[in-house]
């Protein structure tokens, strides 16, 4: 596994770099936007597709990078189900995997920092985000957060992992830069408690002032989604209701675009065709089997995907690689459910 730890000095953020193999796909948990031009050199230097930005939480200290590496990149943004941001491409919830090519981590829901806080595990490491850090834990005096539900996250969830477990949270303010699920269960300060009560009473009685960035950072944060008017005064974008008088019509060709989790969680729309996002640009391009579907008949490409943001861009590309007749439904598969449209399992 290709491993990098970033930092960030002004808000004290650490962000995480991971992938399987030069050349292949990679993912970042916590990008912060000032380091976005860093991020993408190092993958560069390291030969790497950055195929996910992926936030722990809504951070209230720094703006995220997620959007601007959407932008630049053209890769998904994840976040939890919980997340109050506008758009993020993909929504993980307790229990789903996130993947890369070569990589899986396990998807565990941590509330208590924030109400949208999630921690990935591999199996010799967890990224904590605020939830646990080291020799400290993460506030929970706003966001939602939730002393209770944070001691259940901790000592019901993260210590349950073995001792070994390297633990890589998402600030450090002292220099630590890993520790372990051993070593913080025997030394960190917070983590001395008798019971649920006793750490309810030290979280809310820490009286810690506002982070600085606060103000500005949450409302940021909440406003990550892709800018699509261009798309929709171009005519490429469908509502779902529009989307629902045309079905099972000969002349459109539905495309879902998620991953094989989310069909089998969410459902698909019946008659659809899969093509997973990741490999949008090989089905495209000339050679490719939606490039020789559009090519060889009539049909319309309506690309759809969770919330509208991979089809959003999956139009766009469509529309550079010469598919005219590229389309996709706003606001994805959450808008077709709003719409009562039918679902297919
Ligand atoms: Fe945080």
């Amino acid at each position: 596994m290709m491993f990098r730890q970033l930092f960030d000095q002004t808000s004290g953020t650490y962000s995480y770099l991971l992938a399987s193999r030069a050349g292949g796909e990679a993912l970042i948990i916590d990008p912060v936007l000032e380091k976005v031009d860093r991020y993408l050199q190092l993958v560069k230097e390291l030969d790497l597709k950055l195929v996910k930005a992926v936030d722990t939480h809504l951070h209230a200290d720094h703006i995220t990078g997620l959007g601007a590496l959407r932008d630049r990149t053209h890769c998904i943004t994840v976040m939890g189900e919980q997340t109050k941001a506008d758009v993020v491409s993909m929504r993980l919830d307790d229990g789903d995997k996130l993947t890369i090519e070569g990589l899986a981590l396990d998807v565990v829901y941590t509330p208590g920092h924030t109400d949208d806080s999630y921690s990935f595990v591999l199996p010799d490491r967890v990224f904590t985000g605020d939830t646990l850090l080291i020799r400290g834990t993460g506030r929970t005096d706003f966001q939602n957060g939730d002393p209770r539900q944070q001691y259940e996250s901790i000592f019901g969830r993260l210590l349950k992992l073995p001792d070994a477990t390297l633990v890589y949270p998402a600030h450090d303010y002292k220099g630590d830069t890993v520790s372990t699920i051993g070593e913080e269960r025997a030394y960190n300060p917070r983590l001395q408690v008798k019971s649920v009560d006793e750490y309810v009473d030290l979280m809310n009685n820490l009286k810690l002032p506002n982070p600085k960035m606060m103000d500005v950072a949450v409302p940021a944060n909440m406003k990550v989604g892709l800018a699509q008017e261009e798309i929709a005064r171009r005519g490429w974008t469908l509502s779902a209701g529009q989307t629902l008088a045309l079905l099972g019509q000969p002349d459109i060709a539905l495309i879902d675009l998620r991953e094989r989790s989310e069909r089998e969680r969410h459902g698909t729309i019946p008659g659809s065709l899969h093509v997973p996002y990741p490999t949008l640009q090989e089905s495209i391009r000339s050679g490719g089997m939606l490039h020789g579907l559009a090519k060889s008949t009539s049909k319309r490409l309506l690309f759809y995907c969770a919330f509208g943001e991979r089809s959003a861009m999956a139009v766009q590309a469509a529309q550079d690689a010469g598919l005219t007749t590229a389309c996709h439904i706003g606001g994805g598969l959450h808008a077709w459910k709003k719409a009562s449209g039918p679902l297919a399992r």
